[in-house]
């Protein structure tokens, strides 16, 4: 297999003076890219600068046959730093944006600066430097970036509210960078490492930051900034030689028209469930999907009303609304049946109209319209309009009905009997 090299290619890493950002460094480098050691030699806190940590990893890497550049500006004026890379190497191809600082307090104890100076390097910072690529990027048909973010963002973090917060906006920026820039193969992708760092010093032990060698990241990232690696918009994480992904999901959850609180706490269950949960691509894709579940919702509310105003087709569809109101305040009395009754209402010859009686999904419901969301029918009942309203008024035995045939049905037909006798009830009872 052939070596993944980096001739010719022109790479930015931010905070590459120490950790994890000299190791990559370092590797693109030796694998023939032309490098900016961006590194503005802070605190870890944020406090002070300082040219040496840049330099030192520069001198590293011509030692090593290598070939890079020190900048030591803050990542906050990403147009600087690009404008090194285009006055030094005449292109820049790939962004590793990796500078970063803590400010880890309770929430309490957070105080304004420590959140502006923490969205200031992360966020701001990200966003910066890559604005000022993208152009090259697109004219030039090739970009690659890489934004850092943290478990601690993906997960919580206790103490750390400012530092999640930027880290889990530079999933955000990634996931619509890889939108945007996907037809100029710009890819974006976020990574989530795990590095003894000095970072890390003060909340890990000795030994597991000796476990956990920055190098060990350094393969990944590399590989999503190759040319052959068509990855973008995800997130990757690595850390103590082991790699993986991460995804979102979403839950099948569930459409209730006009829900009102109860409603939601009532199918709470259901709602939480994450049982063939899904992954979007984009946002674009489950609004999309939300979308098609409320228009679908308004057609039924449509159609109810419909019915409700007269327009139906059909004489029945009074009794079907008086079924449907009934089924709320009775909604305990026909919970265990949990069936769908389709019900073909017909001229005698021709089909008039269709209404199904929901008493599977909750809150349970009568519409007009074939059943949605392709659920299967458990009974199906053909009537003609008029020997509904005599069977619904009482008028018509349904037994009698069967006999002579005026009431076909098909799939369960003890069903109906049983919801014959209860809606019989609610019947007499007035309801
Ligand atoms: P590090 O402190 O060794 O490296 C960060 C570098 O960024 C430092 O050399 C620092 O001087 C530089 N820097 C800070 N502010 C800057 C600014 N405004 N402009 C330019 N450079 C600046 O820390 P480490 O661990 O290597 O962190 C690298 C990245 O990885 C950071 O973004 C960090 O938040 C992230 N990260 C690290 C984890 C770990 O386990 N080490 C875990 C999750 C995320």
């Amino acid at each position: 297999m052939s070596s993944l090299r980096f001739d010719g290619r022109v790479v930015v890493v931010t905070g590459a003076g120490g950790g994890l950002g000299r190791t990559y460094a370092l590797d693109f480098a030796k694998r023939g890219a032309k490098v900016v050691v961006n590194d503005l030699g802070g605190s870890a806190h944020g406090t002070s600068s300082s040219t040496s940590m840049a330099d030192k990893v520069v001198a590293e890497i011509r030692a090593a046959g290598g070939t890079a550049v020190a900048n030591y500006d803050s990542v906050e004026f990403g147009e600087k730093i690009v404008k090194v890379a285009i006055d030094n190497y005449g292109r820049i191809d790939v962004i590793v944006n990796n500078a970063g600082i803590l400010r880890d307090k309770s929430f309490m104890n957070v105080s304004e600066e420590d959140w502006d100076l923490i969205m200031k390097v992360h966020l701001k910072g990200a966003y910066s430097v890559t604005r000022a690529a993208w152009p090259y990027f697109r004219k030039q048909n090739f970009g690659r970036v890489i934004n850092t973010s943290s478990n601690s963002g993906m997960y919580g973090s206790f103490g750390q509210t400012n530092y999640a917060a930027a880290k889990m906006g530079l999933i955000g920026l990634s996931h619509s960078l890889a939108l945007e820039g996907a037809k100029y193969n710009i890819f974006a992708n976020s990574i989530i490492p795990t590095a003894g760092s000095r970072l890390t010093l003060t909340v890990m032990p000795e030994e597991i930051v000796d476990m956990l060698k920055p190098e060990f990241v350094t393969p990944l990232v590399v590989y999503l900034c190759h040319e052959s690696c068509q990855e973008n918009g995800k997130i990757f994480e690595a850390g103590g030689g082991w790699y993986g992904t991460v995804q979102s999901y979403r839950s099948v959850g569930k459409a209730i028209p006009n829900a009102t609180a109860e409603n939601i706490r009532d199918q709470w269950q259901t709602i939480t469930n994450m049982k063939d949960a899904k992954h979007y691509e984009s946002s674009k894709d489950c609004s999309a999907e939300l979308i098609a579940l409320a228009s679908e919702m308004k057609e039924e509310q449509t159609a109810q009303e419909s019915h409700s105003s007269g327009s139906s087709k059909t004489k029945s569809a009074v009794f079907f609304k008086e079924m449907h109101e009934g089924l709320g305040a009775n909604a305990n009395l026909v919970k265990n049946i949990k069936a769908i009754v389709l019900y073909i209402i017909t001229d005698g010859k021709q089909e008039l109209s269709r209404f199904t009686l929901d008493l599977k999904n909750q809150p349970f419901c009568v519409y007009e319209g074939d059943v949605k969301n392709g659920e299967k029918v458990t009974t199906t009942v053909t009537i003609a309009d008029d020997d509904f309203v005599q069977l619904a008024s009482g008028k018509l035995n349904p037994q009698k009905a069967f006999m002579a045939g005026k009431l076909k049905v098909k799939g369960n037909i003890m069903l109906l009997q049983k919801l014959g006798g209860i809606l019989d009830g609610q019947r007499k009872a007035k309801i």
